[in-house]
């Protein structure tokens, strides 16, 4: 629980004095209980919440001035070099890092829950094949809710938990398959012998007529990376969207499938797929001093740059460049996309419009290369996105349930007609 500082903060409204508590976390700024407000008469007014701290939280911390970004107090270029996803899934559910006995176990609960209901598939067919991939996972994904909901109680533990491993076990076989539906290729089923990173990338590119069919070990390393810098992020867009649904004591899965849907947005999630769209707009570095007084008079955005949060630098954008530079050697790519991003970077780091505005690359800017070149196309980066993601929205979801909470109910400056009768 927060720790109540006794300190006050002294509101003073039409000659009245209120006082409002002061909490303090462990880390970040302490907060100020605004609920007595309301018997003033007022609401406060924050829209865009750029103020406002929606829940306690113990999952992630970040410090957008000084570049910190942890999951369960762990640095995240920790976890993503020297852990696995899933053992960081593991960290973001339970609140510790496993012991190897418990991540063999939780690797086998998970393997053991990658395959979905078959009728699961048909609901792939509703789709045209040229549908957008995160238009078919807020469906299927929705859909897991039907399979999943009678008899699922929200006040049982065990019924919530086994709802965790479920869906980090599923969402890779899912993703998968909503690429296969749109390039017309039969799904491949998940297979118990592989990893978690390398199970998906086989469900991605195997086919039937490929028996033999390898996934490269640093395509399956790199993947694993990318996942856990994708895998929680605070109360981000998605997570508040899953908490305020979870809040009504919503299906799990419906909740997720509504994260999915607040993912999908370019200013969000769909930055990924919009770098590299811009990327290919741009096309060549004589093209990038132009895009720049675009970006100055406000024509367009120079996506995967800026964030809510971070106003010095993104610590994943870090290690995804790190991984991109890695990736790309290995594989032996010289791709003239990270030479662009890398110059569209340089420029805008020594630009006044960009440091006076504190934008800086975020996890987006350079995920889209390093997917390209695991052979992932650009519609399904937010897809992947959303697969590392919804460990991080289940593990809020989880932590919301365990203990007392309201339902999420925001109120509004009313600034329409006052009432009038209808006159006919
Ligand atoms: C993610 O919240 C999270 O944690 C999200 C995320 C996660 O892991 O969950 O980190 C993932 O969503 C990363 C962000 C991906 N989005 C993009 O890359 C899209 C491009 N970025 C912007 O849309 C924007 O930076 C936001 C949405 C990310 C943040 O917007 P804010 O905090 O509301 O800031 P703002 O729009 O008020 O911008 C402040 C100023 C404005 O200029 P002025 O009006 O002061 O002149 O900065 C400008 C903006 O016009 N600005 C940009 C810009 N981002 C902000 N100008 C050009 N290009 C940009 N990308």
């Amino acid at each position: 629980m927060s720790a109540a500082t006794g300190k006050k903060a002294v509101l003073e409204l039409d000659g009245k004095k209120i006082e409002l508590p002061i909490y303090s976390g462990t880390l970040g700024p302490d907060v100020i209980d605004v609920k007595d407000v309301l018997a003033s008469g007022h609401f406060t007014f924050d829209p865009g919440f750029m103020a406002t701290a929606s829940c306690e939280s113990k999952i992630t911390f970040i410090d957008g001035d000084k570049g910190v970004l942890l999951h369960r107090g762990y640095p995240i270029a920790q976890l993503a070099t020297q852990a696995s996803y899933l053992e960081t899934c593991y960290l973001l559910l339970s609140g510790e890092l496993p012991t190897a006995e418990q991540k063999s176990d939780f690797e086998n609960k998970v393997r053991n829950h990658t395959m979905v209901h078959d009728q699961v598939s048909r609901f792939f067919n509703g789709f045209r094949r040229d549908a957008h991939p995160m238009a078919v996972m807020c469906g299927v994904v929705g859909a897991l809710s039907a399979f999943y909901h009678n008899g699922f109680d929200v006040e049982n533990v065990d019924h919530r938990e086994i709802t965790a491993v479920r869906l980090v076990a599923k969402i890779p076989t899912l993703a998968a398959w909503t690429y296969k539906y749109t390039i017309g290729q039969p799904f491949v089923y998940p297979r118990n012998d592989l990893s978690y990173a390398e199970n998906f990338l086989y469900m991605m590119f195997a086919t039937p007529a490929d028996r033999d069919y390898k996934v490269n070990p640093i395509l399956a390393k790199a993947m694993d990376r990318i996942f856990t810098l994708h895998a929680d992020h605070e109360q981000n867009a998605s997570t508040s969207t899953v908490r305020l649904a979870g809040s009504t004591g919503a299906n799990p899965y419906a909740c997720i499938a509504a994260g999915i849907a607040a993912l999908w947005g370019p200013a969000h999630g769909g930055a990924n797929e919009a770098v590299l769209k811009m990327l290919d707009d741009i096309g060549t570095v004589e093209n990038v001093a132009p895009f720049m007084e675009k970006v100055k008079t406000k024509e367009v955005k120079l996506m995967g740059f800026g964030h809510r949060v971070y106003k010095n630098f993104d610590p994943r954008a870090k290690v995804m460049k790190e991984t991109c530079d890695e990736v790309l050697s290995a594989l032996g790519i010289n791709d003239p996309q990270l030479a662009l991003a890398m110059e569209l970077e340089r420029i805008a780091l020594s630009d006044p419009y960009f440091i006076e505005r504190k934008l800086y690359p975020n996890v987006d800017f350079y995920s889209g290369i390093i997917l390209k070149a695991i052979g992932i196309p650009t519609e399904m980066f937010t897809v992947i996105f959303a697969l590392a993601r919804t460990v991080g929205w289940i593990s809020h979801w989880l932590e919301m349930h365990s203990g007392p909470y309201k339902i999420g109910r925001p109120r509004q400056l009313y600034t329409g007609e006052t009432q009038r009768d209808i006159k006919r």
